[in-house]
């Protein structure tokens, strides 16, 4: 019997090059799926700038467009422009939410503006359980009915939301963008609290702000929302990626190399900075960027990821990465996805040595790692997977990179640009 063959594409990456040049870094995936959600609560033409052409914004814009919307991208210029009608419908199919989680954050945008709001409940990364009792606690506060029903989350409201306190057990991202945006159009004030810091609620709060909501405290972990009866269709520009800023960053220090990143925001990375600078990097800030650079193996350092403005977890992997070829132990801790140690596996394969144990990591630095086939389960293990492959003897091949397209813009061409030996194959694999 012939073998039966399976086409599917990698990430070849063969180890040893030093990455130097400058990049470029577009929005923030993190911020730009919500503010394409925060597009919903005004009817009109919303344009959103510096969106990165990632497949995330594609899943979200298929998205908008069943709810009634027209979207249209303009891929060169970076820009979305979302024409929201007077009455979107109201439902978010399994189809697209089990690809991208951020769909939950139709929820309270659909609720304020619709009435109601049926979205499937998402599956998304592969990451660990990610629970929505925050999102559903917050929208009850504020007068909604919400359950769960044949997989949807349904949630209803017979008359406006109401502005009331909320308390957050955890300063949780999702949670605090969907309270805020069934918020801004409640009737009266809401105050959430030990609400999220990231500088993408930042982002939304500003976007929000320029609707003509009227939310005080941004950027605290007290937010006050003063509700309004009517918000306008904006044009925003996107916050940098701090996240594909940080990749770079530690990119260049595993590889004892020399980039320039722009459009990036140092303030936003400054622990993960510092923590390079332990490591033996130098960093030199910019106007509107950084430059970071390394020329000795880098030092093992401890890292304890933490809501903002704490150890972004999302940069995680990278760390581990990173310390699996320093000098010394580390010990990395992860506050947020349990799961998030599963590629730890994957980093084995490659000869690190790292051992788990519940919440934390020990990472003991080898010198050198040995190119093996690993697969992503990820955006972010993937980044780091590639890291590693970048610093491993011989050739590592990247299973499902479909991930990392999910989060990075054009990764393999900037790698190659910066000097990797990265390709981007179809192979046919037995099964
Ligand atoms: N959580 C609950 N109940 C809730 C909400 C959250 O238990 O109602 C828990 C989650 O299970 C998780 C923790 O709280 O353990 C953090 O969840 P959070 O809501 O803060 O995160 P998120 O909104 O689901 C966003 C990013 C993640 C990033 C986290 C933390 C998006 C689309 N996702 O997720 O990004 O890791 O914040 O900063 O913005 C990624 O980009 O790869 C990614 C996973």
């Amino acid at each position: 019997m012939s073998p039966i063959l399976e086409t599917m594409e990698v990430f070849r990456i063969v180890g040893g090059a030093r990455l130097a040049g400058e990049v470029r870094v577009t929005g923030a995936k993190n911020s730009v799926l919500k503010l394409m959600a925060a597009a919903l609560l005004a009817e009109g033409t919303t344009t959103l700038r510096e969106v990165p052409d990632i497949l995330d914004v594609d899943y979200m814009a298929e998205l908008l467009r069943r709810l009634g919307c027209d979207v249209i991208r303009d891929r060169e210029n970076r820009t979305v422009a979302i024409t929201v009608p007077e009455m979107p419908s109201h439902q978010a199919d399994y189809d697209l939410v089990r690809k991208l989680r951020a769909s939950i954050n139709v929820l309270g945008p659909l609720l304020a503006r619709c009435g109601q709001a049926d979205v499937a409940l998402p599956g998304g990364d592969n990451i660990g359980s990610r629970g929505l009792d925050m999102h559903v606690a917050g929208l009850e506060r504020l007068g909604a009915t919400v359950h769960s029903e044949h997989g949807f989350l349904i949630a209803r409201r017979d008359e406006r939301l109401r502005g009331a306190s909320i308390w957050l057990d955890f300063p949780s991202v999702g949670a605090t963008e969907n309270l805020l945006m069934a918020a801004v159009l409640a009737l009266g004030t809401t105050v959430i609290d030990n609400a999220a810091r990231e500088p993408e609620i930042v982002d939304i709060c500003t976007m929000l702000q320029s609707m003509g909501a009227q939310i005080s405290g941004v950027g605290t972990s007290t937010l006050e929302i003063v509700g309004v009866d009517i918000l306008q269709p904006t044009d925003h520009t996107t916050v940098p990626d701090r996240l594909v800023a940080g990749t770079w960053a530690v990119g260049a220090v595993m590889t004892r190399g020399d980039i320039t990143i722009h459009n990036a925001v140092s303030g936003h990375l400054e622990i993960a900075l510092s923590k390079l600078a332990d490591a033996g990097a130098q960093i030199d800030l910019m106007d509107n960027g950084f430059r970071v650079r390394c020329d000795t193996r880098p030092k093992a350092v401890d890292v304890v990821t933490l809501p903002y403005p704490g150890f972004p977890t999302d940069l995680q992997p990278h760390f581990i990465a990173m310390n699996s070829i320093a000098s010394g132990a580390a010990l990395v801790t992860e506050n947020l996805f349990e799961a998030r140690f599963r590629f730890v596996n994957e980093m084995v394969r490659l000869g690190a040595d790292v051992r788990t144990d519940g919440h934390h990591a020990m990472v003991r630095g080898r010198t050198s790692l040995s190119g093996a086939p690993v697969e992503a389960a990820d955006i972010r293990a993937g980044a780091g997977l590639v890291l590693a492959g970048l610093v491993a003897e011989g050739m590592t091949t990247v299973y499902e990179p479909h991930h990392i397209d999910r989060g990075y813009e054009g990764f393999v061409a900037d790698l190659v640009r910066l000097g990797a030996d990265v390709t981007r194959v179809f192979v046919d694999e037995r099964i």
